[in-house]
């Protein structure tokens, strides 16, 4: 009945705890349906490809993450669109602009390796995973000089901007997913966010390795089973059942996710 719409299982955080079949099974364990493993860049999209060969209920997208793009080599983005034709390549992503640190890729070289990979997103008709941080104006910006390339949608995924920032991805006909930082203590513009957002365009995602939702925040590494108690604080913020919301977000997953089979 949950869906982890963002995760990373193609580390090796968790060869101790079982590997990749440990982490499914935990997973169906806990009601956990679908996974979307997102790769970052060419060797972990590649990885996620197998993945999503190899288990039934895993899905995957490929593109190279801002933070990475130094990795990004010639040839490396012809792959990346090789890897999006799958039919289980769901979204291109995550791809974006990550102003956190200091010893990030160039301003300049984010922005321009972000559109092409919006433009791979357009040619295959395919949907974007954005990961933005520390740089909201600047993704809304870029995001909207680019609308045209947004034919499919897109999810910003862990959202963490203003309500009111909120309302202008929303224009662009944008989905968002929260992940473990909607459970923690004092997130009250995650909070403030999540009652913003219509539910129709609301999704779930741990984003694990890292993330772990309360009650076990701190812990590492996180996994898709904790999913369910992201949805739990997500419906408890709506209002709805978790059942309700649950079956809402499997539904909206399934309408920005086409290529997820039943
Ligand atoms: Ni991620």
């Amino acid at each position: 009945m949950f869906i982890d719409a963002h995760c990373h299982i193609t580390g090796d955080e968790f060869d101790e705890k079982g590997g990749v079949a440990g982490v499914l099974e935990r997973a169906k364990a806990h009601g956990v349906q679908k996974i979307v493993c997102s790769g970052f860049d060419l060797a972990s999209s590649i990885r996620a490809k197998e993945l999503a060969e190899t288990y039934a209920e895993v899905y995957f997208c490929a593109g190279f993450h801002p933070s990475e793009l130094n990795k990004c080599q010639e040839g490396d983005l012809d792959k990346i669109k090789s890897l999006c034709q799958h039919k289980k390549c769901v979204a291109v992503g995550e791809i974006g602009l990550d102003y956190h640190f200091d010893d990030n890729p160039k301003d300049e070289v984010q922005r321009m390796l972000f559109v092409q990979q919006l433009i791979i997103a357009d040619e295959l008709g395919l949907p974007v995973v954005i990961h933005s941080r520390d740089s909201a104006q600047e993704t809304l910006l870029l995001l909207q000089r680019n609308k045209d390339l947004l034919k499919k949608g897109g999810l910003m995924h862990c959202y963490s901007y203003s309500p009111e920032m909120a309302d202008e991805f929303l224009k662009l006909g944008l989905h968002f997913s929260f992940g473990g930082p909607a459970t923690f203590k004092n997130a009250k513009k995650v909070w403030e966010s999540v009652q913003r957002i219509p539910t129709h365009r609301l999704l779930s995602e741990t984003d694990c390795p890292y993330l772990t939702p309360a009650p076990f925040r701190g812990e590492f590494p996180n996994e898709p089973k904790n999913v369910k108690y992201v949805v739990e604080r997500l419906a408890e913020l709506k209002g709805l059942s978790v059942q309700e919301l649950a079956k809402q977000i499997e539904k909206n997953a399934k309408e920005l996710f086409f290529k997820i089979e039943n």
